[in-house]
C-alpha cells in the first residue's frame, strides 16, 4: 500500500468539468492534480510553433523525442511549460483545442505523454484527469470516475469559460465544437475515449460543482476506509 495515498483516475469527454472537479478534490485531499489534457494542449501548442507536418511520421517523431512538456505548482496553480516557456494561458483556445484534439491521436505523441504521466503519478497521492487514464495510464487506479454531462450543458459550459476570456465565439459553435471534439477522441483507434468497466460514473447535469465534489470525496472515504 502507499503512503502518500493512491492515485485516483477522473476521464470524461470535454467540457464534463474535469479539470474544475480534480483541482477542487485535490485541494480537499491534498493530492497532487495532474491535467493530462493540458499536456496534449502544450504539445499542440508546440507543434503548430514549430510548424510540425502532423502526417510526416518521422517529424513526428523526432518532435516526440524533443518536445519537453511540464506541469508545474506556481503559487497554489499549476503552470503548464512547453520547452520551459509558460504556455497556461495560451493553450485554451478554440484553435488548440482542436489541434489537440488531432495530435492526441498519433501514437508517439500518447506515448510520450503516457510514459510521462506515469512517472508523475507513481507515487500516488495524485488525481489525473484526461481520457484514457483509467483505462490505459493507471488501468489498476484504486479509484476511478467517469464524468459526463448532455452536450449542451458541456457545450455551454465551454462557452461562458471562452466568453469570460473574451473569444468571440457563439454558443451554438461552441456545443458544435464539442461534439466534433467527442466525436474524434471517442471514435480514434488509439486510446479513445470510454468508461472503464470499474469507473463510477457521475452524470454532472443539473448537478452543482460543489454536489459533484460531494459525491467524489465520499467514494474516496469509502474506498479509503480501513486501509
Ligand atoms: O481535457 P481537454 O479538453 O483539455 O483535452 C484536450 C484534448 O486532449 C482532447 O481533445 C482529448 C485529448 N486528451 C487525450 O487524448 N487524452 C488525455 N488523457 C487527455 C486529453
Amino acid at each position: 500500500s502507499r503512503e502518500k495515498g493512491i492515485i485516483i483516475a477522473v476521464d470524461g469527454p470535454s467540457g464534463a468539468g474535469k479539470s474544475t472537479l480534480s483541482k477542487l478534490l485535490s485541494r480537499r485531499l491534498d493530492y497532487l492534480e495532474i491535467d493530462t489534457g493540458a499536456m496534449y494542449r502544450a504539445m499542440a501548442w508546440l507543434a503548430r510553433e514549430s510548424g510540425l507536418d502532423l502526417n510526416d511520421d518521422a517529424a513526428v517523431r523526432r518532435f516526440c523525442s524533443t518536445a519537453l512538456v511540464e506541469l508545474s505548482l506556481c503559487n497554489g496553480a499549476t503552470r503548464v511549460l512547453a520547452n520551459g516557456r509558460d504556455v497556461t494561458g495560451e493553450i485554451r483556445t478554440p484553435e488548440i483545442s482542436m489541434l489537440t484534439s488531432r495530435i492526441s491521436s498519433l501514437a508517439p505523441v500518447r506515448e510520450a505523454m503516457v510514459a510521462l504521466q506515469r512517472r508523475m503519478g507513481a507515487k500516488g497521492g495524485v488525481i489525473l484527469d484526461g481520457r484514457d487514464i483509467g483505462t490505459v495510464v493507471f488501468p489498476d487506479a484504486e479509484l476511478k470516475f467517469f464524468l459526463s454531462a448532455s452536450a449542451e450543458e458541456r457545450g455551454k459550459r465551454r462557452f461562458l469559460e471562452l466568453q469570460a476570456k473574451g473569444e468571440q465565439i457563439s454558443l451554438e459553435e461552441t456545443v458544435q465544437s464539442v461534439i466534433q471534439r467527442d466525436r474524434q477522441d471517442s471514435e480514434r483507434e488509439l486510446s479513445p475515449l470510454r468508461r472503464a468497466e470499474d469507473a463510477i460514473p457521475i452524470d454532472s447535469t443539473g448537478l452543482t460543482i460543489d454536489e459533484v465534489v460531494a459525491l467524489m470525496e465520499q467514494a474516496f472515504h469509502e474506498r479509503t476506509a480501513g486501509k
